[in-house]
C-alpha cells in the first residue's frame, strides 16, 4: 500500500511513474541474480552445511552449520558471490573450545577450497574461495537470545531470524537500495568505507516499505535522526544516524555510518526524487590520471601535494584503515602546527599505503612572527625576553596589541623537510608504526609521479575531482 502512496506523490514532482518503472526494470535486470547463479549458490551452501554437520558428527561435536547474511535472505547483488556460513556451537562452551574446534572444522572444510585465508575479527574465522564464491566460515556461540551474546558475530543469526520473514516480497527493494548506495560510494559498513551495511539497508526497507519510500523519508532526514522499529531502545547514541537493532535494544546498527556518508545519502535521495535517472545506480570508476594530466591539474590548482608511501602492514582492512586515518590526522595536525594549511587529505592502500596532503603552499617564508605574553604579566615577560633577546632573530622584541612580538627564523620553511624530520614523532597505530620503522618515502609535487600504479592514479583523480 505504501508503494501506491509514494507513486501518487511522485507524479507531483518532475519524474513520472513511467520513468521510475523503466529505471527499476532496467537496473533490476542487471543486479538481480539469475536462476543459474541462485541455484549454484544454494547448491554450494547446501553442500557446505552438510559437510560441516557431518564433520561435527564424526568428531563428536555438538555443532550446527547455518547460512546467514544476504545469501540466506535472497538480497545479494548479482555477481557478488559472497557466502556467510556460521558454525553454531552450544552457548556454554568456552571461548578457547570454540576457537580451537571452530578453526579445526573450518580448516578441514577449506581443504577443498581453491584458496583460503585465516582472518581475525573478535575471534578467528576462515575465508575461502569455492567455485568462485568467497565463503566466510565463522564459528559463533548459539545463544538463546540476542541479549546473551558472547561475541559480536553471535547477533547475526538473530538478524537472519528477524529479517527473513519480513523481507519476503521486498527483495528487489533491497537490491535497488544497495545498488543506489554503491553508486554513491556509500555501501559497506567496513571501517574503510563507513557506509551503510546490508542489514541496515534491509531494516530501512522493512521500516519504510519500499526503495522509493526510503528515499522519500531520507530526503527529509537530519543528522541526529533515530529509527526504532521495535520501540525498545535502551540507551542513547551520539551517532549521526541511529537505527536501533530490532534484535538488541543496546545496539545502533548505523554506528559506523559517517556524517558525510549520511549526508551524501540525504542529498542523493532528494536529487533522485527530483530528477530520477538510471545513472544513480552506476558505480563510477575514475579514469587513470596520467603524468601530463597530473602536471596540468597541479598547475591549474596552484596548490602543493605531498605523499607518504610505505609498505602496508599485513592486517585486515578493519584494522588497517583506522590506523591510516589516525596517521592522516596526526600528520595533518603537525603540518598545521607548523603553519602549513592543509586543503585536502586522503589515504589508500593495497600492497603499499599512501597518504596524500594537498597544501596551500609547501614553502613558507624563512621569517616567522612569534607572539609572546601580554606586557603586564611580568613574570612571563621576563622569561620571553631572556629566551629571545640573544637568539638570532630578524627583529628586536617589540610590542603589538599589548603583547611582546619577535620575528624569528622558521624551523621548517618546507613541508617535505618537516615531514622527513618529524614523521617519527607523529602518533601512529601499532602496525602502521612498525611498517614506518621499516622504511617509507616522502614525495613532493612531480616526484609523486614515481608512483606508477594505475589504481593510485585513479585515486588521485578522485582526490582532485571528488
Ligand atoms: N553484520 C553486522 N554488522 C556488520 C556487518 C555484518 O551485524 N557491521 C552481520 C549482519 O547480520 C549481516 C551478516 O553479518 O547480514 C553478514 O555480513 P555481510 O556479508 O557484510 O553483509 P550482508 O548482509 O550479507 O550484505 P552483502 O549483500 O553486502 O553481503
Ligand atoms: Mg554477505
Amino acid at each position: 500500500m505504501r508503494l501506491l502512496n509514494s507513486r501518487k506523490r511522485l507524479q507531483v514532482g518532475d519524474g513520472t511513474m513511467d520513468d521510475i518503472d523503466k529505471i527499476r526494470t532496467s537496473v533490476l535486470s542487471r543486479i538481480r541474480p539469475g536462476d543459474a547463479e541462485k541455484q549454484k549458490l544454494h547448491e554450494l551452501a547446501h553442500s557446505m552445511i552438510e559437510r560441516i554437520d557431518d564433520l561435527g558428527k564424526i568428531e563428536g561435536l555438538d555443532i550446527r552449520a547455518r547460512l546467514v547474511g544476504s545469501s540466506a535472505r535472497g538480497t545479494w547483488l548479482a555477481g557478488e558471490r559472497d557466502l556467510d556460513i556460521f558454525i553454531m556451537f552450544q552457548p556454554d562452551v568456552t571461548r578457547e573450545f570454540l576457537e580451537e574446534k571452530g578453526l579445526f572444522v573450518a580448516r578441514k572444510i577449506a581443504e577443498k577450497a581453491e584458496s583460503c585465508e585465516e582472518r581475525y575479527a573478535e575471534h578467528p574465522y576462515i575465508s575461502a574461495v569455492f567455485d568462485g564464491f568467497e565463503v566466510d566460515i565463522v564459528p559463533a556461540f548459539g545463544v538463546h537470545s540476542a541479549a546473551d551474546i558472547r561475541s559480536a558475530v553471535d547477533r547475526t543469526p538473530f538478524h537472519n531470524n528477524y529479517v527473513l520473514p519480513r523481507i519476503r516480497g521486498f527483495e528487489d527493494e533491497v537490491l535497488l537500495m544497495k545498488q543506489f548506495m554503491k553508486g554513491a560510494g556509500i555501501y559497506g559498513s567496513e571501517l574503510k568505507t563507513h557506509g551503510f551495511s546490508g542489514y541496515l539497508v534491509e531494516l530501512l526497507v522493512i521500516h519504510c516499505g519500499s526503495f522509493m519510500d526510503v528515499l522519500e523519508a531520507a530526503c527529509g532526514w537530519k543528522p541526529g535522526m533515530t529509527i526504532d522499529i521495535e520501540k525498545h531502545a535502551s540507551m542513547e547514541h551520539k551517532d549521526p544516524l541511529v537505527v536501533v537493532d530490532p534484535t538488541d535494544p543496546d545496539r545502533n546498527v548505523a554506528a559506523s555510518l559517517s556524517l558525510d556518508n549520511l549526508c551524501i545519502f540525504i542529498d542523493r535521495a532528494c536529487e533522485f526524487l527530483e530528477n530520477p535517472d538510471a545513472s544513480y545506480f552506476n558505480v563510477k570508476v575514475p579514469d587513470v590520471l596520467d603524468d601530463d594530466g597530473f602536471r596540468k591539474m597541479m598547475k591549474a590548482r596552484g596548490t602543493s601535494l605531498i605523499a607518504i608511501e610505505f609498505r602496508a602492514p599485513d592486517v585486515v582492512e578493519d584494522v588497517l584503515f583506522p590506523q591510516l586515518h589516525k596517521m592522516e590526522e596526526s600528520v595533518k595536525e603537525m603540518l598545521e602546527r607548523y603553519d602549513f594549511r592543509v586543503y585536502n587529505s586522503a589515504v589508500r592502500a593495497d600492497a603499499n599505503a599512501v597518504l596524500i596532503f594537498e597544501l596551500e603552499a609547501s614553502g613558507l617564508p624563512d621569517l616567522k612572527k612569534h607572539a609572546g605574553p601580554q606586557v603586564w604579566s611580568r613574570q612571563h615577560a621576563l622569561a620571553f625576553k631572556s629566551k629571545y633577546s640573544d637568539s638570532i632573530a630578524f627583529s628586536n622584541i617589540h610590542i603589538r596589541d599589548g603583547k611582546y612580538m619577535v620575528e624569528i627564523p622558521r624551523k621548517y620553511s618546507n613541508a617535505k623537510k618537516l615531514a622527513v624530520m618529524e614523521l617519527s614523532k607523529c602518533s601512529l597505530g601499532k602496525h602502521v608504526g612498525l611498517s614506518i620503522k621499516e622504511g617509507y618515502r616522502i614525495l613532493e609535487g612531480d616526484e609523486i609521479l614515481k608512483i606508477r600504479d594505475e589504481e593510485f592514479r585513479r585515486f588521485l583523480r578522485r582526490f582532485f575531482e571528488k
